[in-house]
């Protein structure tokens, strides 16, 4: 038997419980994997309460990230092996596919390598954070040396991994957090600059640190009324991305500062639906983990499957600097 979370009403964490179910079979193009160790992201608690980009299709299961090994292939897979090591990145939809579970199908080219050097908990908390950052800022964004970056919300996962992209390429990243408690992580992670927007002003603090210029990319996780700032915070012809909506209110299109002003909003699918870009994901995340650059920040791992409930309190605590991550414990 095979134990899944599922939820049959939109809510709280606790809407979150265990079922039993006879172990899943591949379907053409699929595979089953004994998922070892679950990466968790803002996007799963937003899908839990219906606040996702995407409509929740009840009863739903959840989960976009995981580590652990091929157990078993559908029809018509001969890229991978049984028994070989795994990432599974986020190139699916949760209405689909959810790999908080014991044993979780997913389809075949959601799969990455994983190096038999990288742990299972760093095998489920590098890729969703790294394909942001660099797809996001590199692949699509443009990003390039000795620009400044400003990085929002970036005591989140997706943030301190925009960090390590903006330093390999050697750019110069501006965090944001909301008080300075998390700043001196911050540092330690990469961050030129920190500004706390609870306690002081963010446009002020970024005109000073780029001598009146702005940034010349943004990368927003948060949106909603503050994209005015932002946009006041971006250098003239530079680019403002929207990535995130933690905020959860209506975004405004700063107008007034549009004409020097390039303003976009960019998922990671971009990056996960096209072979060639993954491909070339891999290859700068893969050497970046090889050579030390990137290291996954993990903030706290779960012991268990039926620790969900309270992996999902902490996520939404924000009391977090990086990844959380939840071991189901039941195949391995
Ligand atoms: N576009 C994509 O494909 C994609 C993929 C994955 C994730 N994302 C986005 O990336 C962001 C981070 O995701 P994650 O899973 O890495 O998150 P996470 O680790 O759960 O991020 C938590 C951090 O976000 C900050 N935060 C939370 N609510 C906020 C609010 N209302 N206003 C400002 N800051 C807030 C807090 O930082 P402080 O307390 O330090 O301020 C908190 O520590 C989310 O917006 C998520 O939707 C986008």
């Amino acid at each position: 038997m095979t134990r899944t979370v599922r939820f049959s009403e939109l809510g709280e964490p606790d809407v979150l419980r265990i079922e039993e179910d006879p172990d899943p079979q591949p379907g053409p193009g699929e595979v089953v994997v004994d998922v070892a160790a679950i990466g968790l992201n803002r996007a799963e608690s937003m899908f839990r309460r219906g606040t996702y980009i995407e409509t929740t299709h009840l009863p739903a299961r959840l989960g976009y990230e995981c580590s652990g090994t091929v157990a078993l292939l559908g029809e018509g897979v001969t890229r991978w092996s049984v028994g070989e090591r795994v990432s599974v990145v986020p190139a699916f939809s949760m209405n689909d596919y959810g790999v908080y579970a014991d044993r979780a199908v997913v389809p075949a080219r959601a799969l990455v390598p994983l190096p038999d050097a990288t742990s299972w908990v760093d095998g489920a908390a590098v890729w969703m954070p790294f394909l942001v950052g660099y797809g996001g800022l590199v692949e699509t964004g443009g990003l390039k040396a000795g620009d400044h970056v400003l990085v929002t919300a970036a005591t989140s996962s997706v943030g301190l991994a925009s960090l390590a992209v903006a330093r390999r390429v050697g750019a110069i990243p501006i965090a944001t957090s909301r008080s300075s408690s998390k700043a001196a992580a911050l540092e330690e992670a990469g961050a030129a600059h920190v500004v706390a927007t609870g306690e002081e002003d963010l446009v002020e603090r970024v005109l000073e640190i780029t001598d009146g210029r702005g940034c010349e990319h943004v990368f927003d996780a948060v949106a909603g009324p503050g994209v005015a700032d932002l946009a006041r915070a971006t250098a003239k012809g530079g680019v403002l991305t929207i990535h995130g909506l933690l905020s959860g209110q209506p975004t405004p299109f700063p107008a007034e500062t549009l004409p020097d002003l390039w303003m976009r909003a960019y998922t990671l699918f971009a990056m996960t639906h096209d072979e060639q870009r993954l491909r070339r994901a891999g290859a700068f995340v893969g050497a970046g983990l090889r050579d030390g650059a990137f290291t996954p920040q993990v903030d706290r791992v779960f012991d268990g499957l039926d620790q969900v409930v309270d992996a999902h309190r902490h996520l939404e605590s924000n009391t977090q600097v990086g990844k959380i991550v939840l071991l189901p414990g039941g195949a391995r």
